[in-house]
């Protein structure tokens, strides 16, 4: 979701993974093209409001749903599409990850939903506290929800400590969140 120049759509389908990818912006979305075709990944990318290609050309359901700076973008009325999204193409033990600006860090505005349709502006992205990401993926169970890393300017790797990085996995119909006996997530 929000796929922007394709960074984490090549990198899973370089692990194998068959991907949709979706963004907004027809100019990320060409940049992608072109890293993807400079790589010979067959990456699906797909311009457009990715709420509105949901339910209509977005197929699934997906082993594993990736919004990597997306849904802090979103106006509040938003998450409810958000959740509407999963509920519709992620399948049942599938998993929703998640990067979005935290709450406390040097990123992200912290002013509540009252506030911020009193000034009708999101300030460049909303900052969310644990609490509130745990209140709004209620209907997932929890794996991991944690500060995203740093990584140094050398690194190879992606991380920036003002983020969460958090992962979420969808419940067999009929079974509550956080309850059951799951299998592993590999890697556990
Ligand atoms: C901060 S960028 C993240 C890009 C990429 N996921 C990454 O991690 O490098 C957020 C992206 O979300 C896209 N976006 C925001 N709202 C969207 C929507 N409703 N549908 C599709 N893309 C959206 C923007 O165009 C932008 O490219």
């Amino acid at each position: 979701m929000g796929c922007g120049p394709g960074r984490n759509a090549l990198h899973l389908a370089s692990l194998g993974f068959e991907v949709d990818a979706v963004d907004l912006s027809p100019a990320a979305i060409a940049w992608a093209e072109d890293r993807a075709r400079a790589e010979g990944a067959g990456v699906r990318f797909r311009c457009g409001d990715v709420f509105a290609l949901a339910g209509t050309e977005l197929g699934g359901p997906y082993d594993l749903i990736y919004d990597s700076g997306c849904f802090h973008h979103l106006p509040p009325h938003r998450r409810i599409s958000d959740l509407a999204l999963l509920e519709r193409h992620l399948a049942p033990l599938g998993h929703f990850a998640l990067a979005c600006f935290a709450a406390g860090g040097e990123a992200g505005c912290e002013l509540d939903d009252a506030d911020l349709y009193r000034q009708a502006r999101l300030h460049g992205g909303l900052a969310y506290s644990a609490e509130s990401l745990r209140g709004i993926f209620a209907g997932l169970t929890e794996v991991e929800l944690r500060r995203m890393r740093h990584e140094p300017p050398e690194s190879p790797l992606f991380g920036e400590s003002f983020l969460w990085t958090g992962l979420f996995r969808r419940t067999l119909p009929g079974v509550p969140p956080g309850s059951g006996s799951l299998p592993p997530f590999p890697g556990d």
